[in-house]
Protein backbone atom coordinates (compact mmCIF):
# COMPACT_ATOMS: atom_id res chain seq x y z
CA UNK A 1 0.00 0.00 0.00
CA UNK A 2 1.19 3.47 -0.94
CA UNK A 3 2.10 5.56 2.14
CA UNK A 4 0.43 8.39 0.76
CA UNK A 5 -2.93 6.40 1.26
CA UNK A 6 -4.86 6.53 4.44
CA UNK A 7 -5.42 3.69 7.08
CA UNK A 8 -8.47 2.14 5.13
CA UNK A 9 -10.11 1.49 8.61
CA UNK A 10 -11.01 4.98 8.64
CA UNK A 11 -14.52 3.65 7.25
CA UNK A 12 -15.03 2.30 10.65
CA UNK A 13 -15.50 6.46 11.41
CA UNK A 14 -18.82 6.09 9.33
CA UNK A 15 -22.03 4.85 10.67
CA UNK A 16 -23.31 4.76 6.67
CA UNK A 17 -20.68 2.09 6.01
CA UNK A 18 -22.55 -0.56 7.46
CA UNK A 19 -25.58 -0.15 5.50
CA UNK A 20 -25.88 -2.07 2.34
CA UNK A 21 -27.21 -1.17 -0.88
CA UNK A 22 -28.83 -3.76 -2.43
CA UNK A 23 -27.07 -6.70 -0.75
CA UNK A 24 -23.67 -4.65 -1.54
CA UNK A 25 -21.25 -2.99 0.31
CA UNK A 26 -21.21 0.87 -0.28
CA UNK A 27 -18.97 2.26 -2.24
CA UNK A 28 -19.54 6.39 -1.95
CA UNK A 29 -17.98 7.99 -5.05
CA UNK A 30 -20.00 11.13 -4.63
CA UNK A 31 -18.16 12.88 -1.91
CA UNK A 32 -18.77 16.53 -4.05
CA UNK A 33 -21.88 16.17 -3.82
CA UNK A 34 -22.10 16.10 -0.14
CA UNK A 35 -19.75 14.22 2.33
CA UNK A 36 -20.58 11.56 4.33
CA UNK A 37 -20.86 12.07 8.43
CA UNK A 38 -18.31 10.62 10.92
CA UNK A 39 -20.01 9.28 13.60
CA UNK A 40 -18.25 11.94 16.02
CA UNK A 41 -19.88 14.77 14.19
CA UNK A 42 -23.49 12.85 14.68
CA UNK A 43 -23.02 12.15 18.34
CA UNK A 44 -21.93 15.36 19.27
CA UNK A 45 -24.78 17.20 17.83
CA UNK A 46 -26.71 14.81 19.19
CA UNK A 47 -25.12 15.82 22.87
CA UNK A 48 -25.69 19.43 22.21
CA UNK A 49 -29.23 18.97 21.70
CA UNK A 50 -29.55 16.61 24.81
CA UNK A 51 -27.96 18.81 27.02
CA UNK A 52 -26.52 22.00 25.99
CA UNK A 53 -29.11 23.41 23.97
CA UNK A 54 -30.75 26.90 23.95
CA UNK A 55 -30.98 29.82 22.25
CA UNK A 56 -27.39 32.00 21.47
CA UNK A 57 -26.34 35.41 22.57
CA UNK A 58 -29.45 36.43 23.93
CA UNK A 59 -29.83 34.87 27.64
CA UNK A 60 -27.86 34.94 30.34
CA UNK A 61 -28.92 31.65 31.75
CA UNK A 62 -26.58 28.46 31.85
CA UNK A 63 -27.36 27.18 28.51
CA UNK A 64 -27.54 30.23 26.79
CA UNK A 65 -23.86 30.52 27.66
CA UNK A 66 -23.24 27.32 26.83
CA UNK A 67 -25.03 27.17 23.65
CA UNK A 68 -23.10 30.51 22.36
CA UNK A 69 -19.81 29.55 23.75
CA UNK A 70 -19.66 26.20 21.47
CA UNK A 71 -21.23 28.57 18.29
CA UNK A 72 -18.62 31.22 18.58
CA UNK A 73 -15.81 28.48 19.29
CA UNK A 74 -16.30 26.42 16.10
CA UNK A 75 -15.87 30.42 14.56
CA UNK A 76 -12.83 30.32 16.09
CA UNK A 77 -12.04 26.87 14.90
CA UNK A 78 -13.23 27.69 10.99
CA UNK A 79 -11.18 31.24 11.35
CA UNK A 80 -7.79 28.41 12.32
CA UNK A 81 -9.30 26.32 9.31
CA UNK A 82 -8.77 28.64 6.82
CA UNK A 83 -6.40 30.68 8.55
CA UNK A 84 -8.15 34.25 8.29
CA UNK A 85 -6.74 37.05 10.40
CA UNK A 86 -9.57 37.13 12.69
CA UNK A 87 -13.08 35.98 14.31
CA UNK A 88 -14.86 38.80 12.71
CA UNK A 89 -14.07 37.86 9.20
CA UNK A 90 -16.30 34.57 9.46
CA UNK A 91 -19.80 34.89 9.17
CA UNK A 92 -22.17 32.04 9.20
CA UNK A 93 -24.85 31.56 6.26
CA UNK A 94 -26.98 28.16 5.83
CA UNK A 95 -24.97 27.73 2.43
CA UNK A 96 -22.30 28.47 0.35
CA UNK A 97 -24.78 29.94 -2.27
CA UNK A 98 -26.53 32.01 0.97
CA UNK A 99 -23.06 33.43 1.34
CA UNK A 100 -22.68 33.95 -2.71
CA UNK A 101 -25.97 35.91 -2.69
CA UNK A 102 -24.81 37.60 0.18
CA UNK A 103 -22.12 39.10 -1.34
CA UNK A 104 -23.54 39.59 -4.86
CA UNK A 105 -26.44 41.68 -3.60
CA UNK A 106 -24.80 43.99 -0.67
CA UNK A 107 -21.39 44.23 -2.81
CA UNK A 108 -23.50 45.63 -5.41
CA UNK A 109 -25.58 48.22 -3.79
CA UNK A 110 -22.47 49.25 -2.07
CA UNK A 111 -19.76 49.59 -5.12
CA UNK A 112 -21.52 49.32 -8.30
CA UNK A 113 -24.10 51.22 -10.54
CA UNK A 114 -25.50 50.01 -14.49
CA UNK A 115 -23.26 48.90 -16.53
CA UNK A 116 -20.44 47.65 -14.05
CA UNK A 117 -19.12 44.61 -15.19
CA UNK A 118 -18.64 41.15 -13.39
CA UNK A 119 -16.17 38.53 -14.19
CA UNK A 120 -17.44 34.65 -14.02
CA UNK A 121 -16.14 31.95 -15.80
CA UNK A 122 -18.14 29.37 -18.19
CA UNK A 123 -17.52 26.76 -15.41
CA UNK A 124 -19.18 28.19 -12.82
CA UNK A 125 -21.89 26.07 -10.73
CA UNK A 126 -25.20 27.76 -10.94
CA UNK A 127 -24.72 29.05 -7.23
CA UNK A 128 -22.24 31.39 -8.49
CA UNK A 129 -23.84 32.49 -12.22
CA UNK A 130 -27.77 32.86 -10.97
CA UNK A 131 -27.04 35.64 -7.83
CA UNK A 132 -25.22 37.56 -10.26
CA UNK A 133 -27.83 37.22 -12.99
CA UNK A 134 -30.35 38.64 -10.68
CA UNK A 135 -27.61 41.99 -10.69
CA UNK A 136 -28.26 41.63 -13.99
CA UNK A 137 -31.88 41.87 -14.25
CA UNK A 138 -32.34 44.24 -11.65
CA UNK A 139 -29.49 47.09 -12.19
CA UNK A 140 -28.41 46.56 -15.71
CA UNK A 141 -24.86 45.03 -14.29
CA UNK A 142 -22.97 43.45 -17.22
CA UNK A 143 -21.63 39.72 -16.38
CA UNK A 144 -18.74 38.51 -18.87
CA UNK A 145 -17.14 35.00 -18.17
CA UNK A 146 -13.54 33.91 -18.51
CA UNK A 147 -12.77 30.59 -20.85
CA UNK A 148 -11.31 27.63 -19.84
CA UNK A 149 -8.31 25.67 -21.13
CA UNK A 150 -8.42 21.93 -22.76
CA UNK A 151 -7.68 20.83 -18.72
CA UNK A 152 -10.62 22.76 -17.53
CA UNK A 153 -8.49 25.33 -16.17
CA UNK A 154 -9.85 29.06 -16.46
CA UNK A 155 -7.39 30.35 -19.14
CA UNK A 156 -6.24 33.61 -17.10
CA UNK A 157 -4.94 35.21 -20.04
CA UNK A 158 -8.44 35.74 -21.62
CA UNK A 159 -9.39 36.55 -17.55
CA UNK A 160 -7.17 39.44 -17.53
CA UNK A 161 -7.95 40.68 -21.28
CA UNK A 162 -12.14 41.04 -19.92
CA UNK A 163 -10.97 43.95 -16.98
CA UNK A 164 -11.73 47.31 -17.92
CA UNK A 165 -12.13 50.39 -16.05
CA UNK A 166 -15.94 49.00 -15.42
CA UNK A 167 -15.09 46.07 -13.93
CA UNK A 168 -15.53 45.76 -9.89
CA UNK A 169 -15.14 42.03 -8.86
CA UNK A 170 -14.46 38.20 -10.09
CA UNK A 171 -16.40 35.76 -8.50
CA UNK A 172 -14.52 32.51 -9.88
CA UNK A 173 -14.53 28.78 -8.37
CA UNK A 174 -11.49 27.39 -6.58
CA UNK A 175 -11.92 23.80 -7.58
CA UNK A 176 -14.19 23.17 -10.18
CA UNK A 177 -16.77 20.61 -9.48
CA UNK A 178 -16.91 19.01 -12.82
CA UNK A 179 -12.88 18.78 -14.01
CA UNK A 180 -11.64 18.59 -10.51
CA UNK A 181 -9.41 21.43 -11.71
CA UNK A 182 -7.67 23.82 -9.18
CA UNK A 183 -7.18 27.85 -10.16
CA UNK A 184 -4.19 29.27 -9.88
CA UNK A 185 -3.87 31.70 -7.16
CA UNK A 186 -2.14 33.98 -10.10
CA UNK A 187 -5.77 35.01 -10.70
CA UNK A 188 -5.97 36.93 -7.18
CA UNK A 189 -2.61 38.64 -8.52
CA UNK A 190 -4.29 39.61 -11.72
CA UNK A 191 -7.23 41.46 -9.38
CA UNK A 192 -5.16 43.11 -7.02
CA UNK A 193 -3.22 44.50 -10.20
CA UNK A 194 -6.06 45.76 -11.74
CA UNK A 195 -7.61 47.16 -8.46
CA UNK A 196 -10.77 44.62 -8.33
CA UNK A 197 -12.57 42.62 -5.99
CA UNK A 198 -12.94 38.73 -6.12
CA UNK A 199 -14.16 36.11 -4.64
CA UNK A 200 -13.36 32.34 -4.51
CA UNK A 201 -16.24 29.54 -4.57
CA UNK A 202 -14.63 26.92 -2.16
CA UNK A 203 -17.18 24.56 -1.97
CA UNK A 204 -15.09 21.94 -3.48
CA UNK A 205 -11.37 23.21 -2.26
CA UNK A 206 -12.13 23.14 1.50
CA UNK A 207 -12.41 19.66 1.65
CA UNK A 208 -9.40 18.92 0.07
CA UNK A 209 -7.03 21.26 0.01
CA UNK A 210 -5.28 23.83 2.75
CA UNK A 211 -6.96 26.71 2.58
CA UNK A 212 -4.98 29.90 3.88
CA UNK A 213 -7.07 32.75 2.60
CA UNK A 214 -4.50 35.11 4.05
CA UNK A 215 -2.34 33.59 1.57
CA UNK A 216 -4.68 33.54 -1.29
CA UNK A 217 -4.93 37.40 -0.34
CA UNK A 218 -8.66 37.35 -1.90
CA UNK A 219 -11.41 39.12 -0.76
CA UNK A 220 -14.07 36.55 -0.13
CA UNK A 221 -14.25 33.24 0.05
CA UNK A 222 -17.40 30.83 0.99
CA UNK A 223 -17.83 27.29 1.25
CA UNK A 224 -20.52 24.63 2.64
CA UNK A 225 -20.25 22.09 6.25
CA UNK A 226 -21.58 19.55 4.10
CA UNK A 227 -18.94 18.99 1.74
CA UNK A 228 -16.23 19.32 4.93
CA UNK A 229 -18.14 16.02 7.11
CA UNK A 230 -19.83 18.60 8.60
CA UNK A 231 -23.74 18.74 8.82
CA UNK A 232 -26.21 20.73 6.11
CA UNK A 233 -27.91 23.75 6.90
CA UNK A 234 -24.20 25.89 7.41
CA UNK A 235 -22.01 27.64 5.01
CA UNK A 236 -19.32 30.37 5.48
CA UNK A 237 -18.80 33.43 4.34
CA UNK A 238 -15.05 34.80 4.96
CA UNK A 239 -14.48 38.38 3.85
CA UNK A 240 -11.72 41.08 4.56
CA UNK A 241 -12.78 42.86 7.94
CA UNK A 242 -12.65 46.00 6.42
CA UNK A 243 -14.47 45.26 3.01
CA UNK A 244 -17.43 43.51 5.41
CA UNK A 245 -17.29 46.61 7.45
CA UNK A 246 -17.78 48.81 4.39
CA UNK A 247 -20.56 46.36 2.53
CA UNK A 248 -24.48 47.49 3.93
CA UNK A 249 -26.22 44.95 5.71
CA UNK A 250 -28.25 41.67 4.13
CA UNK A 251 -30.96 40.53 5.80
CA UNK A 252 -32.65 42.45 8.44
CA UNK A 253 -33.99 40.66 12.05
CA UNK A 254 -32.78 40.16 15.86
CA UNK A 255 -28.94 39.70 16.72
CA UNK A 256 -27.78 41.93 13.75
CA UNK A 257 -28.86 45.41 15.53
CA UNK A 258 -27.25 47.52 18.17
CA UNK A 259 -30.58 49.23 18.76
CA UNK A 260 -34.08 50.18 17.09
CA UNK A 261 -36.38 52.78 17.59
CA UNK A 262 -39.50 53.37 16.11
CA UNK A 263 -38.09 55.90 13.64
CA UNK A 264 -34.46 54.08 12.55
CA UNK A 265 -32.53 51.33 13.63
CA UNK A 266 -28.70 50.74 13.74
CA UNK A 267 -26.37 47.54 13.27
CA UNK A 268 -24.39 45.43 15.25
CA UNK A 269 -20.60 45.13 14.58
CA UNK A 270 -18.98 42.08 12.67
CA UNK A 271 -19.55 39.24 12.59
CA UNK A 272 -23.32 39.28 13.84
CA UNK A 273 -24.19 42.27 11.17
CA UNK A 274 -24.51 39.35 8.82
CA UNK A 275 -26.02 37.01 11.17
CA UNK A 276 -30.11 38.41 11.17
CA UNK A 277 -32.47 36.05 13.09
CA UNK A 278 -31.86 32.43 15.27
CA UNK A 279 -28.24 31.36 13.47
CA UNK A 280 -27.43 27.64 12.43
CA UNK A 281 -26.38 27.12 15.58
CA UNK A 282 -26.24 23.36 15.99
CA UNK A 283 -25.11 22.85 12.35
CA UNK A 284 -22.35 25.66 13.11
CA UNK A 285 -21.40 23.51 16.16
CA UNK A 286 -21.47 20.54 13.82
CA UNK A 287 -18.69 21.90 11.56
CA UNK A 288 -16.32 22.93 14.55
CA UNK A 289 -16.26 19.19 15.17
CA UNK A 290 -15.91 18.19 11.41
CA UNK A 291 -13.30 20.43 10.90
CA UNK A 292 -11.90 18.85 14.75
CA UNK A 293 -12.14 15.26 12.89
CA UNK A 294 -10.28 16.58 9.24
CA UNK A 295 -7.48 17.62 11.42
CA UNK A 296 -7.19 14.86 13.35
CA UNK A 297 -6.24 13.34 10.17
CA UNK A 298 -4.02 15.89 8.94
CA UNK A 299 -5.04 17.88 5.91
CA UNK A 300 -2.47 17.24 3.88
CA UNK A 301 -2.54 13.51 4.44
CA UNK A 302 -6.27 14.15 3.25
CA UNK A 303 -4.88 15.69 0.26
CA UNK A 304 -2.32 13.13 -0.63
CA UNK A 305 -4.63 10.32 0.20
CA UNK A 306 -7.43 11.59 -2.34
CA UNK A 307 -4.11 12.54 -4.77
CA UNK A 308 -3.50 9.07 -5.12
CA UNK A 309 -6.93 7.72 -5.32
CA UNK A 310 -7.48 10.36 -8.38
CA UNK A 311 -4.01 9.07 -9.81
CA UNK A 312 -5.09 5.51 -9.77
CA UNK A 313 -8.47 5.65 -11.11
CA UNK A 314 -7.49 8.39 -13.85
CA UNK A 315 -5.00 5.64 -15.10
CA UNK A 316 -7.32 2.34 -15.13
CA UNK A 317 -10.16 4.55 -16.61
CA UNK A 318 -7.97 5.97 -19.42
CA UNK A 319 -7.13 2.54 -20.36
CA UNK A 320 -10.74 1.76 -21.22
CA UNK A 321 -10.86 3.40 -24.96
CA UNK A 322 -15.06 3.28 -24.62
CA UNK A 323 -14.32 5.88 -21.80
CA UNK A 324 -14.43 9.81 -22.33
CA UNK A 325 -12.85 12.14 -19.49
CA UNK A 326 -13.89 15.42 -19.32
CA UNK A 327 -10.62 17.57 -19.23
CA UNK A 328 -7.66 16.61 -20.33
CA UNK A 329 -4.74 17.73 -17.51
CA UNK A 330 -3.69 15.06 -14.90
CA UNK A 331 -4.87 17.17 -12.47
CA UNK A 332 -7.74 15.89 -10.88
CA UNK A 333 -8.27 16.78 -7.28
CA UNK A 334 -10.76 14.19 -6.19
CA UNK A 335 -13.12 14.87 -8.57
CA UNK A 336 -13.41 12.82 -12.47
CA UNK A 337 -16.10 13.80 -14.86
CA UNK A 338 -16.70 11.46 -17.58
CA UNK A 339 -19.32 9.54 -20.34
CA UNK A 340 -19.24 5.96 -21.33
CA UNK A 341 -19.71 5.71 -25.36
CA UNK A 342 -23.69 5.88 -26.34
CA UNK A 343 -24.57 5.21 -23.18
CA UNK A 344 -26.82 8.19 -20.60
CA UNK A 345 -24.58 8.91 -18.05
CA UNK A 346 -28.35 8.77 -15.69
CA UNK A 347 -27.77 4.79 -17.37
CA UNK A 348 -24.58 4.60 -15.96
CA UNK A 349 -24.96 5.92 -12.56
CA UNK A 350 -28.63 3.47 -12.35
CA UNK A 351 -26.16 0.13 -13.70
CA UNK A 352 -23.42 1.32 -10.89
CA UNK A 353 -25.89 1.83 -8.52
CA UNK A 354 -26.96 -1.83 -8.38
CA UNK A 355 -23.40 -1.88 -7.59
CA UNK A 356 -23.39 -0.70 -4.58
CA UNK A 357 -21.48 2.61 -6.15
CA UNK A 358 -22.97 5.54 -5.50
CA UNK A 359 -21.76 8.53 -7.99
CA UNK A 360 -23.66 11.41 -9.61
CA UNK A 361 -24.83 12.02 -12.77
CA UNK A 362 -26.45 15.00 -14.37
CA UNK A 363 -25.12 18.36 -15.70
CA UNK A 364 -23.61 19.00 -11.87
CA UNK A 365 -25.35 22.88 -11.74
CA UNK A 366 -23.29 23.50 -14.56
CA UNK A 367 -25.35 23.83 -17.41
CA UNK A 368 -23.52 27.04 -19.45
CA UNK A 369 -20.14 24.19 -19.00
CA UNK A 370 -22.00 21.59 -20.37
CA UNK A 371 -23.59 22.97 -23.31
CA UNK A 372 -19.44 24.41 -23.73
CA UNK A 373 -18.55 20.66 -23.68
CA UNK A 374 -21.47 19.81 -25.99
CA UNK A 375 -22.97 17.30 -23.25
CA UNK A 376 -26.08 17.02 -21.85
CA UNK A 377 -24.93 15.41 -18.35
CA UNK A 378 -21.87 13.44 -17.57
CA UNK A 379 -21.08 11.02 -14.53
CA UNK A 380 -18.90 12.07 -12.01
CA UNK A 381 -16.67 10.14 -9.20
CA UNK A 382 -15.28 12.25 -6.35
CA UNK A 383 -13.39 10.90 -3.60
CA UNK A 384 -13.13 11.59 0.18
CA UNK A 385 -11.06 10.05 3.29
CA UNK A 386 -13.15 6.80 3.13
CA UNK A 387 -12.20 5.71 0.06
CA UNK A 388 -9.66 3.04 -1.48
CA UNK A 389 -7.89 1.29 -4.15
CA UNK A 390 -9.97 -1.62 -3.67
CA UNK A 391 -13.18 0.21 -4.74
CA UNK A 392 -11.58 1.88 -7.54
CA UNK A 393 -11.21 -1.51 -8.60
CA UNK A 394 -14.44 -2.83 -8.34
CA UNK A 395 -15.71 0.38 -10.13
CA UNK A 396 -13.45 0.25 -13.32
CA UNK A 397 -14.91 -4.00 -13.01
CA UNK A 398 -18.55 -2.40 -12.88
CA UNK A 399 -17.61 -0.19 -16.06
CA UNK A 400 -16.46 -2.67 -18.18
CA UNK A 401 -20.05 -4.75 -17.34
CA UNK A 402 -22.17 -1.68 -18.37
CA UNK A 403 -20.24 -1.16 -21.27
CA UNK A 404 -21.27 -4.80 -21.84
CA UNK A 405 -24.82 -4.86 -20.89
CA UNK A 406 -25.81 -2.34 -23.16
CA UNK A 407 -24.01 -3.27 -25.96
CA UNK A 408 -26.79 -6.20 -25.46
C1 LIG B 1 -18.39 24.64 -6.94
C2 LIG B 1 -19.66 24.74 -6.16
N1 LIG B 1 -20.14 25.95 -5.83
C3 LIG B 1 -21.27 26.10 -5.12
C4 LIG B 1 -21.99 25.00 -4.71
C5 LIG B 1 -23.25 25.20 -3.92
O1 LIG B 1 -23.13 24.68 -2.64
P1 LIG B 1 -24.41 24.59 -1.69
O2 LIG B 1 -25.45 23.88 -2.46
O3 LIG B 1 -23.91 23.82 -0.53
O4 LIG B 1 -24.79 25.98 -1.34
C6 LIG B 1 -21.55 23.72 -5.05
C7 LIG B 1 -22.33 22.52 -4.67
O5 LIG B 1 -22.31 21.51 -5.33
C8 LIG B 1 -20.35 23.58 -5.78
O6 LIG B 1 -19.87 22.38 -6.13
Amino acid sequence: MSKALLNSNIKDDFAIFEKKILNKDLIYFDTAASAQKPKIVINEINDFYNNHYSNVSRGVHTLSVESTFKYEDSRKKVKDFINAKSDNEIIFTKSATESINLVAQTFCERYMKQGDEVILSIMEHHSNLVPWYFLREKYGVVLKFAMIDEEGKIDLDHFSSLINDKTKIASITHLSNVFGTTTNKEIVKICREKEIFIMLDGCQAAAHNKIDVQDLDCDFYVFSGHKTYGPSGIGVLYGKENILNDLPPYQGGGGMISEVTLDSVSFADLPAKYEAGTPPLVEAYGLGIAIDYMNSIGIENIMLHEQELSNYALKKMKELEFVEIYGNGNEKSSIISFNLNHIHAHEVASFLDVEGIALRAGHHCCQPLMRHLKVNATSRISFGVYNDIKEIEVFIEALNKCKDFFKK
